[in-house]
């Protein structure tokens, strides 16, 4: 039994489908990276694990199952207690994540209760600095707030720990080292990660599998070197093109053409459409259902027939010997389409 599972998921705000059926399978302590350009769903997918969401989020279908319980369909009660023994949280503003009006040192107290050992999960995060027990959130680096509430999130050791762009804010220095502590942590622990992220070439190095969303759909998943070095949708090549662990020297970098999709109902066919190269009539219209191409599970129409022509090399520029001369414009292997950029009901 999975750990955690995402099944047709649909949740709408307001005016806006988030999700439009995300599916997902995490496995006792595996560590699972979810990529995706901005707005693609990743939060709502992190929050809707422990029904955190907004007041404004409505779950209009499928199921979240951690454990086997169904957390949109338990009592207060049961959800509280299924939060406290499986999940932990981290989200992108540490300080954010805080109470700004009590000290480090009383809020782990909180939650270690008595008996914690205060100093024991400071150090566990690499903070052996005593000051820190007494310092408010407010005077603490991003970097050391997180790691607060990395310890916070960690005490009970979940067995799943979602984390929500956890070093977005950090610098290029202190990210590398938070994500350290996280994983590490994890390992030690058992835990499974989820792990939300822009960051494909952190996500490479350190997640077993990866979970690429598109349009409120994880339209891609599978081993993280299969999916990301060998992509088997036209969204993820895209993605991974554009990435800077892509750019080899002398190859060019190629942005993702168009914009991502702000939906405000079910997409009628494949959400990547208006954007994808290789579009047909069908893909504006018939939802494609997943399909399995090697270790990958994949919601497109083509991609069977797609399989080789995805995973041709990269062609690498000129190398030019002088700064003046520009490299000559070489076509993008992903033509943007020319129309729309909205998707709705
Ligand atoms: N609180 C909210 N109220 C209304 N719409 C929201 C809210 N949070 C997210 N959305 C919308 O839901 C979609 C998915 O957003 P989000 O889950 O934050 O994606 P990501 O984390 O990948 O950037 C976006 O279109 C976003 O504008
Ligand atoms: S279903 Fe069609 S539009 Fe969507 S990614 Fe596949 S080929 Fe492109
Ligand atoms: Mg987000």
């Amino acid at each position: 039994m999975s750990l955690l599972s995402v099944r047709n998921l649909v949740i709408d705000y307001a005016r806006t489908r988030a999700l439009d059926g995300a599916g997902l399978e995490v496995a006792q302590g595996e560590s699972v990276g979810v990529v995706g350009e901005s707005g693609s769903g990743k939060s709502t997918l992190g929050s809707a694990v422990g029904r955190l969401l907004p007041r404004a989020a409505r779950r209009t279908e499928g199921e979240v199952l951690v454990a086997g319980e169904p957390v949109f369909d338990l009592p207060a009660a049961r959800l509280r207690h299924l939060r406290r023994k499986h999940l932990g949280f981290v989200f992108q503003d540490p300080i954010g994540s805080l109470d700004p009006t009590m000290r480090v040192g009383d809020q782990l107290r909180l939650v270690l209760g008595r008996g914690g050992d205060v100093r024991f999960h400071l150090g566990r995060v690499r903070l052996d600095d005593p000051r820190v027990l007494r310092a408010y959130p407010h005077q603490l680096s991003g970097g050391m707030a997180q790691r607060v509430a990395i310890a916070m999130a960690m005490a009970t050791s979940p067995d799943l720990l979602v984390a929500d762009e956890p070093t977005a804010a950090l610098d290029s220095q202190v990210r590398e080292e938070v994500s350290d502590v996280i994983f590490t942590l994890a390992a030690e622990a058992g835990t499974s990660i989820l792990w939300l992220s822009h960051d494909l070439p952190a996500v490479a190095r350190r997640c077993d599998r990866v979970a690429v969303m598109y349009g409120g759909r994880v339209v891609e998943s599978g081993p993280a070197a299969q999916v990301l070095g060998h992509p088997a949708h036209p969204y993820t090549a895209a993605l991974a093109r554009s990435a800077p662990a892509a750019a080899a020297h002398g190859v060019r970098l190629e942005p993702v053409p168009g914009r991502p999709p702000v939906l405000t109902g079910p997409s009628p066919g494949c959400a990547f459409a208006p954007r994808c190269a290789f579009a047909e009539d069908r893909c504006a219209h018939e939802r494609p259902a997943p399909v399995r191409v090697r270790e990958q599970d994949v919601l497109c129409h083509k991609a069977i027939e797609l399989e080789d022509r995805l995973t041709a090399p990269i062609e690498p520029a000129p190398i030019e010997p002088a700064p003046i001369e520009p490299a000559p414009i070489e076509p993008a292997p992903i033509e943007p389409a020319p129309n729309t950029t909205e998707v709705t009901a």
